[in-house]
């Protein structure tokens, strides 16, 4: 494994990454992801960069490294392949954002850049906004302000540190603004919505397009199935949530309702050997397939923050194995349901999950201009 920063090829060798002479000119941006849902939050984001005419070093921290959970997202959602992959790869959480910090603090101090953009709560993003503060260059968190109120979740920590040092804060929602506010954060937050929903705006024509062939490679028809993803360590590391996860998928296309699961690495080795009748369980998919299977599911079961909020943006209700969920919205309109897998009504809660009549408030998570706001903000901060 190498931690090198100095650019180079990521997927296809020898193609180095050019930027133009003019961009030394330019205010510089360094964009760090390094994890699956930061690659489908920073597409729209760079986009609006470049769109503001802001220089952007995008830095993958390599913390997602296998084709299906990373470059696939670059090809499908047709950006660019990063300027830097400083390679990280899985290890323990310390020995993961150490190693990160080292290699970021190199490229920020080759680099220069005026500001660094972290997205959420991952590894990547907690050590991209401390190399960078640590350099004093200004930190610009895009979905500040989640909470789960769960400090033994790893994101939860992430979260938190990332926004007590960040200069520019990106809040989703209105609940994230006050969750500042009560840890005295009210300079610097702005409330764009979330680049998320701008990316469904954005890609809606491609995913219907995509959905039929979708539909067919799974053999499924719209409506009348359940899509599901769990990697939470929570689930995939207790075996009594793990089992009564199992069981209920299990139960649950016992009843009639087809399963499809993607299956995200972490949980690779655990599904070794588990099948059941209606269960199709298969490598993590792209980002189209996922959001026509999402768009077109009866109801969606997860443990992810993203997908819940895609579910919603889908119009697809869901229910998600957690005991807290940052996005309070969609549990206060009922278009999501916290359960914990061991629920003895598990299996009836997911068959009668329905879309309620009052919905979701379209404005919740902004009007998709969120990337454009971030874009502007930023190039008001350094000008
Ligand atoms: C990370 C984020 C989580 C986010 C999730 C999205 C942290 C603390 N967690 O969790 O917030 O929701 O990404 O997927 O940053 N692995 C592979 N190939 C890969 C990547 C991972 O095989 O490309 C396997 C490895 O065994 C690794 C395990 O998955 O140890 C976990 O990966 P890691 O990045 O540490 O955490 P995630 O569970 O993916």
């Amino acid at each position: 494994m190498t931690t090198s920063c100095a650019p180079r090829a990521w997927t296809k060798p020898g193609a180095f990454i050019q930027r133009p002479f003019i961009a030394a000119l330019m205010t510089k941006i360094i964009h760090v992801v390094g994890a699956r849902p930061q690659f489908v939050k920073a597409a729209p984001v760079s986009r609006a960069l470049s769109a503001e005419g802001l220089d952007e070093v995008l830095v993958h921290t390599g913390q997602h490294y296998d084709w299906l959970m990373s470059a696939v997202f670059f090809e499908g959602l047709r950006r660019p392949e990063p300027a830097y992959n400083l390679d990280v790869g899985s290890a323990t959480h310390g020995a993961q954002t150490g190693r990160m910090l080292e290699a970021l603090e190199k490229v920020m101090l080759s680099e220069k850049p005026d500001v660094v953009l972290v997205h959420g709560d991952t590894n990547s993003t907690i050590a991209g906004g401390l190399a960078a503060v640590k350099l004093h260059v200004p930190v610009a968190h895009v979905e500040a302000g989640l909470r789960s109120f769960n400090r033994r979740m790893p994101e939860e920590i992430n979260r938190i540190v990332t926004d007590h040092i960040s200069t520019l804060l990106f809040a989703p929602t209105e609940n994230a603004v006050a969750n500042l506010a009560v840890e005295g954060i009210t300079q610097d937050v702005i409330q764009v919505g979330d680049v998320m929903y701008d990316l469904i705006l954005q890609m809606g024509e491609a995913i219907d397009g995509a959905t039929d062939q979708v539909l067919d490679d799974f053999d499924l028809s719209p409506g009348e199935f359940a899509f599901v993803t769990i990697h939470r360590p929570e689930n995939t590391d207790d075996p009594s949530r793990w089992d009564a996860i199992l069981e209920g998928v299990r139960g649950i296309a016992a009843a009639s309702l087809p399963v499809v699961w993607p299956v995200h690495p972490r949980t690779r080795d655990l599904i070794r050997g588990f099948s059941a009748p209606g269960v199709r369980t298969t490598d993590p998919l792209p980002y189209l397939a996922t959001q026509s299977l999402v768009r077109n599911a009866r109801v969606v079961l997860t443990d992810s923050g993203g997908l819940q909020k895609e579910a919603a943006f889908h119009g697809t209700p869901c229910v998600t194995f957690r005991d807290q969920t940052e996005w309070v919205e969609l549990v206060e309109a009922r278009v999501n349901q916290l359960a914990p897998p061991e629920a003895e009504s598990l299996v009836s809660l997911v068959l009668s999950a329905r879309w309620p009549g009052t919905g979701l408030s379209t404005r919740v998570y902004g009007d998709g201009t969120a990337a454009v706001q971030i874009a502007r903000s930023l190039r008001r901060l350094v000008d």
